[in-house]
């Protein structure tokens, strides 16, 4: 058989409309700039709830098809996380293709923020892995369509707070339904990753009494945790077989697989990382470990309603992002009862939950048009 000639890299053979339209995609842009050498994937996922919402992830991908498969995967993420959140927005994502230990460079930022500019707010982004504030600034330079940056004055908790505090709101709903227990008072929690999202969660779950099991790349965020938190530190491939209650994966995607969910000793998986499971099989064998896996789209939330708050025309309202964040708690218990009562997935019943939405929108629109 002749290999189709439009798929690069790695040994996929389907047609790039095919992969599209597997997922729902609607657009994939390949953009690059001459001057600064910029290089990045633009993915529109649905945008049935409203115009498209994504961070931009800057990553030294192994090569172009690795870039494509994150965009693609982690704009559909954004549609679920957004339909189940109850945010009106769609589902996108940017990625940036980088050297390996090249520093990021104002001049692409600026160059990805005309790109951003051309859909004339149909396209929205903000913080993830590889831009950080400086980059959302240098973004805003040449695009408005950016959220994540407070105004002067503006007096709000950091982004990453808000997801940290989602996630651990619906780790403790989870607790007191799986083990019955209502407080982190010596629960151990094995936490992966002590970036932004992680080390703050570790703080907060350190002063309401959890017991921490880390493991960080940078030794010196790690020493931070063993020092002000007690945190016992381990080495990374270790974080997948200790011994715990909760598992948080907070570093990249794709780290509950079929290697290592068969490792996990603990009860609940409970992490702000985006597309934790490797493949959707992956959710399955959790479900048979009688392992509850807290769907990443729906705890991770409260970052994206923190973010597209900022965009609310009457101005942002921190009680009524707080408000939203409480309710992520509430969900992972219905899906905890739905998985229950069905002898499903909770992965399951959160993609239900969340395609349910989306298609009575769809349907509404239809009715309209
Ligand atoms: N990248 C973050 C996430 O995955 C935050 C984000 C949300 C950025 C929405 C822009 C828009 O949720």
């Amino acid at each position: 058989m002749i290999a189709c000639p439009l798929i690069c890299g790695s040994n996929v053979k389907t047609p790039y409309f095919d992969r599209l339209q597997r997922r729902g995609h609607e657009a994939v842009y390949f953009c690059r700039d001459r001057g600064s050498g910029l290089r990045a994937l633009i993915a529109f996922h649905d945008t049935t709830l409203g115009p498209a919402a994504g961070g931009t992830r800057r990553w030294a991908y192994a090569d172009e098809e690795e870039a494509l498969q994150d965009v693609l995967r982690l704009s559909e993420g954004m549609t679920l996380k957004c339909s189940a959140a109850g945010l009106n927005n769609g589902g996108g994502k940017i990625v940036m293709l980088a050297e390996p230990g090249a520093a990021p460079r104002r001049e692409q930022y600026r160059a990805l923020g005309r790109f951003i500019d051309r859909f004339q707010g149909h396209f929205v982004t903000g913080e993830d892995v590889g831009t950080g504030d400086e980059q959302l600034r240098w973004i805003s330079q040449t695009t408005r369509w950016v959220v994540g940056l407070p105004a002067a004055g503006m007096d709000k908790p950091e982004t990453s707070a808000q997801t940290a505090l989602g996630v651990r709101l619906g780790m403790k709903a989870c607790l007191r339904r799986v083990v019955g227990k209502d407080d982190l008072e010596g629960v151990r929690v094995a936490v992966q990753g002590l970036g932004h999202v992680g080390m703050k969660l570790a703080r907060a779950l350190a002063r309401e009494g959890a017991r921490l099991v880390v493991s960080e790349v940078d030794p010196g965020k790690a020493q931070e945790a063993a020092g002000q938190l007690g945190a016992e530190v381990i080495e990374p491939q270790e974080i997948y077989r200790t011994d715990c209650d909760v598992f948080a994966p907070c570093a990249l995607g794709g780290v509950l697989n079929s290697r290592t969910v068969e490792s996990l000793r603990c009860r609940v998986v409970a992490g702000s990382a985006n597309n934790q499971l490797g493949q959707d099989g992956d959710a399955e064998r959790l479900h048979e470990r009688q392992i509850a896996y807290l769907p990443d789209f729906v705890i991770n939330a409260g970052g994206a309603i923190d973010n597209l708050a900022m965009l609310d025309p009457q101005g942002y309202d921190a009680d009524r992002v707080e408000e939203q964040i409480r309710k992520i708690p509430d969900r992972i218990e219905r899906l905890l009862d739905i998985s229950l009562e069905h002898g499903i997935s909770t992965q399951k019943a959160a993609l239900h939950m969340a395609r349910e939405r989306l298609e009575t929108a769809r349907q509404a629109r239809k009715e309209t048009s």
